[in-house]
């Protein structure tokens, strides 16, 4: 069925340029096209001035008139720990009287918290509660969304997620990439001996997450108490060799060097970068390794947020996701992410946009189909009540998404 969209005000098609992913000031071109319009099937066919369309000889099926309104990519949030079971309102309500996420963790909550609740958990009651939060993000304009394994920590409970969100990706229709992220934090069973679990993780769960064909991408947290760089580097080694690329939740804590690891080693993205040195800053631009922002934690967290402008200026590529978890950052809303980005790293409304589409999707190495409004490309589109795209940021807070189409077909 092919859809036109007429009289749109403001058409933000993230032009690519043939480039599938921008940095450094290639983020502040979007390539918004005024009173526009575009048709699509699946596939975008058609896009243009209002006035070139009106010379065009294309049919469509269905018109929507967009009058005063804002269209532009679906968001891509390309890091979530969306399956969990329970939640930590508790530990949220103690940070507010004064605990750190560090003293949580510490004292047997935070991820370990998580672990306990999602290992009783049913597939059923994780694909129920996961699906609560995935169609709310797409509600709120997010198209692609990247998961996470993480709160099993045993061969059979990680491969539970996975088998979860590979049940949720057949009931809902945003598109899901998976990551698997044994090495999340250590469990309980093998507080006494850390390596004896890597040994697992690179032993047993990653053969057979790999040979199963569950997870597209490894992760794994490098940081101040969780994964050490040489454990880190030995699970990345081993996922390489089972064909996994690579991500890498790397100095949120501390700065440890795991920016500069991830990227030797090929990731394709390191994430949370809260303390990342300039090597750190250095090694991702030799590597092309995509700075992946995720505000919504520093804010939650009451952390110092990233040096965005820095990372920008020094032309490693940006991409902004929720990070949506129930622990560091309880939020699936993109809009409130690039609020954050926008108001506190001092990102420009152009680089938000790009970091939240383009780059999100090149983040999970899907830009060649998805993240801008190209000829060829998926419609993956959002259709916004705002007159022009820097409203998405100045009136905040507030869901500003009404339409979505995902592969052209309407979603919301
Ligand atoms: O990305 N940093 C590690 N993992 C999550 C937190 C998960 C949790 O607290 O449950 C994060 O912030
Ligand atoms: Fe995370």
């Amino acid at each position: 069925m092919k859809t036109l969209i007429s009289n749109i005000s403001s058409l933000v098609t993230v032009n690519s340029k043939g480039k599938n992913l921008k940095s450094g000031s290639e983020m502040q071109d979007i390539g918004e096209i005024k009173d526009a319009a575009i048709l699509f099937d699946e596939k975008i066919i058609w896009l243009g001035t209002m006035s070139e369309w009106l010379k065009q000889a294309y049919q469509y099926d269905t018109k929507i008139n967009a009058n005063g309104k804002t269209v532009m990519p679906g968001f891509v949030d390309s890091h979530t720990h969306i399956v969990f079971a329970g939640d930590r309102s508790d530990e949220f309500a103690a940070r507010l009287r004064g605990a750190t996420y560090q003293d949580i963790a510490q004292s047997g909550g935070g991820i370990k918290k998580s672990v306990r609740e999602t290992r009783n958990a049913s597939i059923e009651q994780l694909v129920a509660n996961a699906k609560k939060i995935a169609l709310s993000a797409l509600n709120h304009g997010t198209t692609t969304i990247e998961i996470k394994s993480g709160y099993g920590l045993s061969l059979e409970s990680e491969l539970k997620m996975l088998n979860t969100i590979d049940a949720l990706s057949r009931e809902i229709p945003l598109k899901i990439v998976t990551t698997f992220m044994g090495a999340h934090d250590f469990p309980s069973e093998y507080a006494g001996n850390h390596d004896a679990y890597v040994d697992l993780i690179c032993d047993y769960m990653l053969p057979q997450v790999a040979s199963a064909g569950l997870a597209e991408f490894c992760d794994a947290f490098v940081d101040k108490g969780y994964y050490t760089l040489e454990q880190g580097q030995k699970i990345f080694r081993r996922a390489l060799d089972n064909g996994l690329k690579l991500k890498c939740h790397c100095d949120e804590l501390a700065d440890v060097g795991a920016a500069s690891m991830a990227a030797k080693m090929g990731a394709i993205s390191a994430d949370h970068l809260l303390f990342v040195s300039e090597d750190g800053i250095a090694d991702m631009k030799k590597s092309g390794t995509i700075a992946s922002l995720l505000p919504g934690t520093a804010y939650f967290i009451r952390m110092p947020y990233a040096r965005a402008r820095t990372i920008i200026e020094s032309g490693v590529p940006v991409c902004l996701a929720t990070d949506c978890n129930p622990g560091s950052c309880m939020t699936e809303n993109m809009q409130m992410i690039m609020s954050l980005a926008a108001i506190n790293m001092n990102m420009t409304a152009e680089e938000c946009i790009s970091a939240a589409t383009l780059n999100g999707a090149a983040a999970l190495c899907r830009s060649e189909s998805t993240g801008s409004l190209e000829i060829g490309k998926s419609a993956d589109i959002i259709l916004a009540d705002i007159p022009g795209f820097e409203h998405l940021l100045y009136h905040f807070a507030v869901n500003h998404i009404e339409s979505v189409w995902i592969d052209g077909s309407k979603v919301k």
